[in-house]
Parts: C-alpha cells; sequence; structure tokens
C-alpha cells in the first residue's frame, strides 16, 4: 500500500454535466478549477459513429514517429497514417470534438471566451503502459506542464480531456498535491536564471523566443518533479481511473499529474492570458512572482 501523506483536500471535483452545450457558469467550480483542482464530468461523453470507431479507434493509425494525431488551428491534420478518406474522417472526428470543448469550455468560463487562443486538437491512440519515453519526456511521472521550447511568459495551459477507449478502459492518472506546495518544495533547488543562456538558447534555435525566468522556474519545477523518484512515490497524490466515456478538464501548468494507463484520448488544448483569469492571484505566474520576490516575466 502506498504511504504518501493526504492531500489537504479533494483534488478532483465530480459533477453531473451530460450535454457538452449545456455548461453554465458556477462560482465554486471555477474557483476549484483556477486553484489547479480537476473538474471531472462522468456523464459527458464524446460520441462515435460506429463507423468513425471503427476506422479511427485503431493504434496503427498514428503515423511511424508520432507520438499523437493532431488537428492544429489552421485546420491541417499531422501524424496520421491511412488514405485520404480515412484521414479526412480523422479531421472531421477531431473537428467535432474541438468544437464540443470549446461549447463547455464557453458555457463553464465565459468571461474567458474573448480571450482564449486556440491550440492543436489531439487524438492519442498509444497505449500509455508500453510507451517507452525519455524521463523527461515520460508522462507517468508526476509533473506539471512546461515546453522546453516554446516559452509562454505564464499564458495558462487549460485542456480538456476526454478518455474514448472502446473497450471500456480507464485512463488512469495520479493528482498531485496544491502547486503552491510543489513551487515552495522546488524552488529552492531550482538553478538561478542567467539572462546570457536565455539568450544563447534562442540563438541556437533551441527556443522560439527568449525563455523568461518564469519558464525557466517552470521547467525546473517539472524536471525537479519528474527527476525525483522519492517525489514520485511518497509525494501527496490520489490515483483517479477516469472512466471511458468521460471527459475531465484542468489547467495542466498548475495541477501536478501523471498518466499510468489507459488508451484512445482525445485532448483540446485552450490557452488563457493570466490576467484574465476570474482569481488573477491564483496563476503559476502570480504564485511564482510572489515567493521569489521580483518580476518573472
Ligand atoms: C499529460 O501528461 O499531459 C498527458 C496526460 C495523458 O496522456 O492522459
Ligand atoms: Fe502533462
Amino acid at each position: 500500500m502506498p504511504q504518501q501523506p493526504p492531500l489537504p483536500d479533494a483534488p478532483i471535483l465530480t459533477l453531473d454535466l451530460a450535454d457538452w452545450n449545456a455548461a453554465t457558469p458556477d462560482e465554486g467550480w471555477i474557483a476549484a478549477l483556477e486553484a489547479g483542482k480537476v473538474l471531472y464530468f462522468p456523464h459527458l461523453s464524446f460520441a462515435f459513429g460506429d463507423a468513425e470507431r471503427a476506422a479511427l479507434l485503431r493504434p496503427e493509425l498514428l503515423a511511424q514517429g508520432s507520438r499523437n494525431i493532431s488537428l492544429n488551428a489552421q485546420g491541417e491534420l499531422k501524424g496520421a497514417a491511412g488514405d485520404a478518406a480515412t484521414q479526412q474522417l480523422a479531421a472531421e472526428v477531431i473537428g467535432r470534438f474541438r468544437q464540443q470543448a470549446q461549447a463547455l469550455v464557453h458555457g463553464l468560463l465565459p468571461s474567458y471566451t474573448p480571450f482564449l487562443r486556440l491550440a492543436p486538437t489531439s487524438l492519442r491512440p498509444a497505449q500509455v503502459e508500453s510507451r517507452v519515453q525519455s524521463w523527461r519526456a515520460d508522462d507517468r511521472r508526476l509533473h506539471i506542464d512546461a515546453f522546453p521550447s516554446r516559452p509562454n511568459y505564464g499564458e495558462r495551459i487549460l485542456r480538456v480531456f476526454a478518455n474514448v477507449n472502446p473497450h471500456g478502459e480507464p485512463r488512469v492518472w495520479r493528482v498531485g498535491e496544491p502547486f503552491e506546495d510543489v513551487a515552495r518544495r522546488f524552488l529552492p533547488r531550482a538553478r538561478r536564471y542567467a539572462r546570457w543562456q536565455a539568450r544563447a538558447l534562442r540563438s541556437l534555435r533551441v527556443t522560439k523566443t527568449l525563455r523568461s525566468e518564469y519558464d525557466h522556474l517552470m521547467l525546473q519545477l517539472h524536471d525537479g518533479m519528474k527527476g525525483d523518484a522519492d517525489y514520485q512515490a511518497n509525494a501527496p497524490q490520489q490515483t483517479m481511473p477516469f472512466a471511458a466515456g468521460s471527459v475531465w478538464i484542468c489547467f495542466s501548468d498548475q495541477t501536478p499529474h501523471a498518466v499510468m494507463a489507459g488508451q484512445f484520448m482525445m485532448e483540446q488544448t485552450l490557452h488563457l492570458p493570466a490576467e484574465r483569469q476570474y482569481n488573477v492571484q491564483s496563476s503559476p505566474l502570480a504564485i511564482l512572482t510572489r515567493l521569489a520576490g521580483h518580476p518573472l516575466v
């Protein structure tokens, strides 16, 4: 039995919603989401037609060397194998998920709507348990999302996930402690930010734009968590099987998460400027700035 200390309070809120277009804003849910909790919708599912399911929910649909199949904001499909008709169908179905995910977020969080920036929508047919990855890329380790090549200066990463497994298999996550606890634990061990290094990374095109101190610290937290076996085993956490035919959302730059098992998921990423949150003080940027004692972007 794991001996992890308990989380200060439940990291997952379960909601009854069963219709993608019927979400309405609720102060309590919004505060919970912005505090880093996961909103779980066990009765909300993304529906496939029989022909769509047969054509698309197959691991062979993933092109060799690709991690996911994705539809970018311009509507182009990437990472899919298969003939033109299959690819067309994949683009249609992923596009339909995008519409529904956006409707859900607009309904739940209407004041975000004008400020959201659409990122790619993905279909992930790979089986989690058998994926082979370096420790840094291994999402089976608890982490917060932070990307080495794309500095975001505090912009939020809001994600809508749907378990579309056709065999009834859950997608099993671990969900970790509040972001501020992560930050207090790992900031003292973080390497110092050096602007000359950030400039060098940009001139070498390791980063697309200058890595800010915020982006540096987020990567230090990401790597600090993933690289610490004791933290992985013993940090406060809850294991959560998200049922086949369910949906959940969280700010994945804030909520520590790890995926332990499952296959076939769809995911929509939406970006939000941190200053457009309902409670600006709850963002990773605000928390890290407060702990660091100086501006980070
Ligand atoms: C992630 O860590 O963002 C991936 C989660 C998943 O694949 O379920
Ligand atoms: Fe992640």
